[in-house]
């Protein structure tokens, strides 16, 4: 006879009031709290392939433009030797991230308070990091983003550490599919110093900043997750 595992009830989550188990449904209950639907689809996908990257020792990650800081509680609570320090670019972006942080009081240890980084202007304060990480950036901002990203990583990374970056890019001098290039069409008309970036671009950009090109992964809905060693 198979005998069930039971949990202790102190680490049993209830995935009626887990803010991480549906966060569109506790969103909708909780109108303060700004959801980002992609966040959902693509969190554990990404989570996958960080505990492949990231070392099995106790690390530090800072990710840039962190939205509305779902990914940062997500990657926190499930690669547990991580702690995540989230960032945004305004006051407005923080308080957002704070607002979900507050409902997930687990995570204070593990999730910092969030910081103010703009990543086109590098340096950034604070000290070393394991990992820098960025999710749909490059294309929704100016290349002078992607230029700081990278040059801002360079300079806070550890020897070793590693920059990752996920999103839409174009490889090979074009679109990697039609809905890449239709998203990049929606972008430019929104705005004309947005776009889908050359992968190929970005890696020279990074080998002139110092880092080891390592191979870039492709995640689900023709989206990419391109990986730099300091
Ligand atoms: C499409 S959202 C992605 C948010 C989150 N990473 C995600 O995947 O859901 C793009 C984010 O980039 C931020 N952003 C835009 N320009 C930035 C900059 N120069 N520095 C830092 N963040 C920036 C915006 O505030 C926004 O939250």
């Amino acid at each position: 006879m198979s005998v069930a595992r039971e949990e202790h009830p102190m680490t049993r989550r209830d995935e009626t009031t887990d803010p991480l188990a549906d966060p569109a449904a506790f969103a909708a209950l909780h109108p303060g709290l700004r959801h980002a639907p992609a966040t959902a689809r693509n969190r554990e996908p990404i989570r996958q392939a960080l505990k492949d990257l990231l070392p099995e020792n106790p690390c530090t990650v800072l990710e840039i433009a962190s939205g509305s800081g779902e990914h940062a509680l997500w990657m926190a609570r499930h690669l547990p030797q991580v702690t995540w320090l989230p960032s945004e670019a305004t006051q407005e972006g923080i308080d957002a991230i704070r607002n979900w942080l507050a409902h997930c009081p687990d995570l204070a240890g593990r999730v910092r308070s969030p910081v103010v980084i703009a990543a086109d202007q590098p340096p950034w304060q604070g000290t070393p990091v394991d990992a820098v990480f960025a999710a749909n950036l490059t294309h929704i901002a100016p290349w002078s983003a992607t230029l700081g990203l990278v040059a801002g990583a360079a300079a806070r990374l550890v020897p070793g550490g590693i920059l990752v970056i996920y999103g839409p890019f174009n490889e090979g001098g074009g679109f990697t599919g039609p809905g890449n290039a239709a998203f990049d069409a929606t972008l430019r008309q929104q705005n004309p110093e947005w776009g889908l970036r050359d992968r190929e671009t970005i890696d020279e950009v990074a080998v002139a900043q110092g880092f080891c090109v390592e191979a870039a992964r492709l995640m689900p809905a023709d989206n990419r997750l391109l990986v730099y060693r300091r």
